[in-house]
């Protein structure tokens, strides 16, 4: 586990031969079953590993369950921490609820504390963003491995302080990128390894977020870039990961605009409300604002925030047109990378529909692929199609010829099955072998974080961002080997027609 202090891009940066990647996915078949790896997982006879967890909100549950229950047998929680009282006896009582023993609860101030007394091997991330980085390198500096949630962290500065604690001390730190884990996703990185459109020259990701989810993050603390870094960190670290994992590349330039121009307080009188309020909970206005959250009605919001905010003053349903959020609502990013492929980015948080498009240009042809996630087709409730028919497309287009469309692996479990294959990759020991090399260390966390952070400084100055100019000993995440833009390229058939 330990890696070697004097060089911190000693793992990094290597590749696992292309060759013997499509060997092997020759004979698992591209329908290698993710779900599968989860199950062989839990087989593997491994001394428990000892895990404690700060941060005990909403994503937390995911990790505790999986350490508690899912693989209990492999797993056991030994301390529990958050800034919160209330919320972390709910969460040391959900440990009854996954058949294991009540870990002991320790107090924010008492992180420190918790390391000393409970000895874990690895302390899991789960706070509000802008603070994981303090969790991480004290977690670090105590010996432990470190498992974070996205984003790895806020700033440059931040990025610098983990990277420099790695380095340091040796320990792990991994961030748990989710999005690699859907099986569609990873059937795309196995086309794009396997050279199905060749070099990829260049990439357009379009990622909206309805009036509903979307809404969401200008209601919490993910509204001020002091907590989340604003959108371009707190929601598209997932999507520049995704981005450098499938092209397997770092970022060198970043280009960007941003601006917020729906949730504000004149979209609130525009739309025949008064003013933007507190919060929703006490606002006058709540009966004709069909964006009000209902906190009361909802009895999981109701148990984690609204019974728990006597304790820290923490509203979780403050209003989406208040004058202070300043996170921008709609961006657009262009990036370079050191492949010299390039990125034209957009996400923008009010759209008709919730999921993303992609296209891959390269030098054989085009991959195409894409996911309507909720759509409110239905009526008014907006509606989980993750696995309807229909809701995720990947076609492939060569230079010339008819295109391909691909069947979408399919999985079971949360984010379209991509939670518990990430889950058996982050907790066990000695997971599986990963022809993908879905886990993602610190260097591919910062790499995220940081074309977020290079867009934020471009929304303020206008000026292309250079990704060395943020942080020193940045290396190239441990890769898979895409195709090399040397190999020779096959003649396209002859086009039929004559211009
Ligand atoms: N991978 C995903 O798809 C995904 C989805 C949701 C959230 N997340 C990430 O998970 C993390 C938690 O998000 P959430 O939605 O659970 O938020 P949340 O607000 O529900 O929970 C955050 C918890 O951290 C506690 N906390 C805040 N600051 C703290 C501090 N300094 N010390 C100790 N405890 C502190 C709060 O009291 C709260 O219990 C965030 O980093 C978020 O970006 C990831």
């Amino acid at each position: 586990m330990k890696q070697s202090p004097q060089s911190p891009c000693s793992q990094t940066g290597a590749a696992v031969d292309r060759r013997t990647f499509v060997k092997t996915i020759a004979v698992a078949g591209l329908g290698l079953a993710a779900t599968g790896w989860a199950a062989t997982a839990v087989n593997q006879p491994v001394r428990r590993r000892r895990f404690a967890q700060v941060g005990l909100g909403s994503r937390s549950e995911m990790h505790q369950r999986a350490v508690q229950q899912t693989f209990g047998a492999h797993c056991e929680m030994v301390g529990l921490c958050d800034r919160n009282p209330g919320r972390l006896e709910l969460a040391r009582q959900r440990s009854l609820e996954f058949g294991a023993a009540l870990p002991p609860g320790y107090a924010a101030e008492d992180f420190d504390r918790m390391l000393r007394e409970t000895r874990p091997d690895v302390v899991i991330v789960t706070t509000v963003d802008a603070t994981h980085d303090d969790y991480i390198v004290r977690a670090l500096e105590a010996g432990c491995d470190v498992i974070t949630e996205k984003p790895m962290t806020t700033t440059p500065e931040k990025c610098q302080r983990i990277l420099d604690a790695t380095a340091r001390t040796g320990r792990r730190c991994r961030v748990a990128f989710n999005y690699r884990y859907s099986p569609p996703r990873t059937q795309v990185k196995e086309l794009l390894m396997q050279g199905a459109i060749g070099d990829i020259l260049s990439v357009d990701f379009h990622w909206m977020l309805d009036t509903h989810h979307g809404a969401d993050y200008f209601r919490r603390w993910h509204s001020r870039k002091e907590n989340s870094g604003g959108l371009m960190i707190h929601k598209a670290t997932h999507h520049f990961d995704l981005v450098n994992w499938w092209l397997g590349a770092l970022p060198e330039t970043v280009w960007a605009t941003g601006k917020r121009e729906f949730y504000t307080p004149a979209t609130a009188r525009r739309l025949g409300l008064q003013d933007p309020h507190e919060r929703c909970h006490t606002c006058p206005e709540k009966a004709r604002c069909t964006f009000a959250l209902d906190m009361a009605a909802a009895p999981r919001l109701k148990r984690l925030y609204l019974d728990q905010e006597h304790h820290d003053g923490y509203f979780r349903d403050r209003c989406v047109f208040r004058p202070d959020i300043d996170i921008e609502d709609t961006m657009n990013v262009m990036v370079k990378y050191d492949t010299g492929a390039t990125l034209s980015y957009s996400l923008n948080a009010f759209n008709a529909w919730e999921g993303y498009r992609i296209v891959f240009n390269g030098t054989k042809g085009r991959l195409e692929h894409g996911e309507v996630e909720s759509t409110y087709a239905a009526g008014n409730e907006p509606q989980r199609v993750e696995r309807a028919r229909g809701a995720i497309s990947t076609r492939l287009f060569p230079l010339r010829g008819p295109a391909q469309e691909i069947t979408p692996r399919t999985g079971v479990g949360g984010h379209g099955g991509g939670d518990p294959v990430m889950l058996a990759d982050l907790l066990l020991e000695n997971p599986p072998a990963d022809p993908c090399l879905r886990a993602s260390d610190e260097h591919a966390g910062a790499a995220s974080c940081l074309i977020g952070a290079a867009a934020n400084r471009c929304f303020v100055t206008g000026e292309p961002v250079r990704i060395a100019d943020l942080v020193t000993g940045l290396c190239k995440p441990v890769g898979a080997a895409m195709p090399d833009r040397s190999e020779p390229l096959p003649m396209p058939p002859a086009c039929s027609w004559t211009p």
